[in-house]
């Protein structure tokens, strides 16, 4: 007989029938004559309850079986006698697979996030983390079948690249140059030529570029990788290595990004209250108890969209002293963001943005100052996809690289998918990690990947 997962278990009508289980010793408690041991694998957010007559085992044995340790119980799942659980396991073997004495760091309930920061190696064997990583897992995969079901096809774009999409200069450099000697040029500068690809490489940055060459032979595409930015942003939305979800679509206008955005969001957010209830109800419960009425909302509510410009009018008109005060032309913040969501109460789409803050490959509108780009912004996290149609036109698209002083010689390969069959085209990113914010209602970014990578901060 195998032994079975929890969650088999615990849906189990088989009781009176023997049954086993493998997992880790949550809590033991009881008396001389008998303990109830919660033994949970992993597989839901509950643990099964293991009883055993102390008698019936070696007292080393009992001894043994602590908070941390690993076990292997043969029993009868019988009717539990307790409230709480439906059925539990009437042990009648108990094998110790690996013990864990006093020291193990997870010994009583309610430890605090910071705390677990710090042990984010064994943070997964908590509730709450067990919890955040099966909906990371949940939500990882309703990205593919939500693009697999309308006939987009996952493009691996590289990992290292050798130019900067978003023509910004924060990136992690890639060389196998020896730093304590590197080779010169003639001129004292680092000698890239010599390095392991013959030029300077970094970790990208976007995967889009190459999504949107892809875009120009497939169709629609979407790339789901991980993406690195080296900017010291300390913050609690912010990673040096997240993951992003960056669908590149031909024949797309900005209208169609914006519907595609918003229904994405909304499948993603459905997904969840589908298939990961009961990791919700306890974040629900033990976190942010509107978590799962808020996810609810915002499926059921249309997205606002409005112009930046409008948006700023609706800023400066609120009367709100800013710590960063607005005017058109400024880069919005996260105070602004926030307002605008509270303002409407419901997530909102921002279009057309000045061109000067953002990047070069915007499809640039008719007045000559703005582009059009689209940012969705949700509750408390503000900014949780940036995107925009793609300017395919050659000329224009040159004459912004030369403006912003973007080296040309990097993107040739770019700028050819606007000499050769270009057409109208728009995408825009997902960071991963502020959708996971937002269904798991967790408040900081270093709760909801595994092990977070943040200025100063890369153990694990
Ligand atoms: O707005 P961003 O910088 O857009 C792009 O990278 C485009 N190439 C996307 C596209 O059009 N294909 O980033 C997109 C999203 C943001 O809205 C945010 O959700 C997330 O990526 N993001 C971060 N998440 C965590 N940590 C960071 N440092 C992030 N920077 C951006
Ligand atoms: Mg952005």
């Amino acid at each position: 007989m195998k032994p079975i997962r929890v969650i088999d278990l615990l849906r189990s009508q088989e009781t009176g029938k023997p049954a086993e289980v493998k997992g880790w010793v949550r809590t033991k408690r009881g008396n001389k004559q008998i303990a109830f041991i919660a033994v949970n694998d992993g597989s839901i957010i509950h643990s099964i309850q293991v009883v055993a007559e102390v008698a019936k085992f070696d007292e080393e044995l009992m001894k043994q079986i602590s908070t941390g340790s690993c076990v292997h119980v043969k029993g009868i799942l019988v009717p539990s006698q307790g409230s709480g659980q439906a059925v539990e396991i009437q042990a009648t073997e108990i094998i110790l697979l690996g013990g864990a004495d006093e020291s193990f760091p997870l010994q009583k309930k309610g430890h605090s996030l910071e705390f677990l920061r710090e042990i984010a190696h064994l943070r997964p064997r908590t509730n709450t983390f067990g919890a955040i990583l099966r909906m990371r897992h949940h939500m990882a995969f309703a990205v593919h079948k939500y693009f697999n079901d309308l006939g987009f096809f996952y493009l691996h774009s590289p990992v290292i690249t050798g130019s900067d999409a978003e023509g910004a200069g924060e990136m992690f450099q890639v060389t196998t140059l020896d730093l304590k000697n590197p080779p010169r040029t003639e001129e004292g500068e680092i000698n890239f030529k010599e390095d392991f690809f013959g030029k300077a490489t970094n970790l990208t940055v976007s995967g889009q570029l190459e999504g949107e060459l892809a875009a120009m032979a497939l169709g629609n595409v979407y790339t789901f990788g991980p993406t690195f930015r080296a900017e010291n942003s300390n913050t609690p939305r912010h990673l040096a290595e997240f993951w992003m979800i960056e669908p590149e679509m031909a024949f797309y206008d900005i209208q169609d990004n914006m519907d595609l955005a918003e229904d994405f969001l909304k499948y993603l957010i459905q997904y969840a209250l589908d298939h990961c209830k009961d990791d919700l109800e306890f974040l629900n419960n033990l976190y942010d108890k509107e978590l799962i009425g808020r996810l609810q909302f915002v499926v059921s509510n249309p997205f606002e969209r409005l112009s930046y410009t409008k948006a700023v009018d609706i800023l400066v008109n609120s009367g709100k002293k800013f710590e960063f005060p607005v005017k058109w032309g400024t880069d919005l913040q996260k105070e602004h963001e926030n307002y605008l969501v509270e303002h409407f109460k419901r997530p909102v789409i921002l279009t057309d943005y000045p061109k000067e803050i953002k990047a070069f490959y915007m499809k640039q509108n008719e007045d000559g100052k703005t582009v059009r780009a689209m940012d969705v912004l949700f509750p408390w996290i503000g900014e949780i996809i940036g995107g925009s149609q793609r300017e395919e036109n050659y000329e224009k698209l040159m004459a912004r690289i030369t403006e912003m002083h973007i080296p040309e010689k990097d993107l040739w390969w770019y700028l050819d998918t606007r000499k050769y069959g270009a057409c109208e085209h728009s995408g825009f990113g997902l960071g991963f990690e502020r959708l996971m914010l937002f269904v798991t209602g967790m408040t900081n970014i270093r709760d909801v990947i595994p092990f977070p990578r943040t200025p100063k901060n890369a153990d694990f």
